[in-house]
């Protein structure tokens, strides 16, 4: 986003967001110069950033596929980032043009641009709420006028619980939406590992501390309980790069895990 532009009402443009680092990182426009620098400088310290954030959008693209093809026809999209085709409702409505979907994010930048984006379609709803607030957002009328939880559904945590930190804060959050999902829905959760190459991973945390990036690298068992009542489909929890491949993605020294599970009767 050119910075002459004017701002759009609740955008603050003097520190850098998540959202919009990530969205300059996958090369969208959706930015702002304080971001760039923020971006510039932590791929400056973290090389690997802009392949594993490709991959994890890839991730993504393919675990929608495999629940729309599976059957899922609505969808609840966590932690949405800035649109970035395919987006969710683009990728499900391949497979079937009818399918819902109800994005959920904090930003408001994500707001402006999801209501722009869909305020013409009436089967696309986007929230802005804070994940923590998932007692609420599960409550609200715009979402349960959707979302009809008598059927599965896709519910996608894709690249956000590391900006919970600990164990307990994601279980809960991701334990409120599995009490929720009727027996075949499925849940998608892919987030930076702790895995990978050590010298890599200390210099990632170093980079990160203490910014708006700040976020939880977790190893293998710290992910899985987050499935618990899920059965994880092949080829389970694993690097995003293997799950389900269509193409070959380049070598990086750190990974970001991901996985689907399907919720048995
Ligand atoms: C790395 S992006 C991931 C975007 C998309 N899910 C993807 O994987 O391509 C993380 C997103 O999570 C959102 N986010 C971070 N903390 C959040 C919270 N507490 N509640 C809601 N959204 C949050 C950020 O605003 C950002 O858009």
């Amino acid at each position: 986003m050119s910075d002459d532009h004017s701002v759009p009402v609740g955008i603050d443009t003097t520190v850098p967001h998540p959202a919009r680092v990530y969205d300059y990182v996958l090369g969208g426009k959706n930015n702002y110069a304080v971001d760039r620098e923020y971006a510039d400088r932590l791929v400056a310290q973290i090389p690997d950033y802009p392949p594993l954030a490709r991959a994890n959008r890839l991730f993504l693209s393919r675990a929608v596929d495999f629940m729309a093809r599976s059957g899922i026809r609505q969808f609840i999209d966590l932690g949405t980032g800035i649109p970035t085709p395919p987006n969710v409702h683009e990728i499900a409505r391949g497979i079937d043009p009818a399918a819902r979907v109800v994005y959920v994010d904090n930003d408001p930048i994500v707001s402006v641009h999801n209501d722009a984006l869909l305020a013409t379609d009436d089967r696309v709803v986007s929230i802005r709420a804070d994940l923590r607030d998932a007692g609420d957002i599960l409550a609200l009328a715009e979402l349960n006028e959707l979302i009809d939880f008598d059927e599965p559904v896709g519910v996608l945590f894709v690249s956000v619980l590391q900006f919970f930190p600990g164990p307990e804060e994601p279980a809960r959050i991701v334990g409120l939406f599995r009490e929720r999902m009727a027996a075949g829905s499925h849940l998608a959760i892919s987030q930076p590992s702790a895995e990978g190459d050590p010298e890599a991973i200390a210099r990632a945390r170093a980079a990160m501390a203490g910014g708006p990036l700040t976020i939880d690298f977790r190893r293998h068992e710290e992910i899985l309980p987050f499935f618990d009542g899920f059965d994880l489909v092949e080829p389970g929890l694993v690097d995003v790069t293997r799950w389900r491949p269509r193409m070959d993605a380049p070598s990086t020294r750190m990974i970001v895990l991901g996985g689907v599970g399907r919720m048995s009767a």
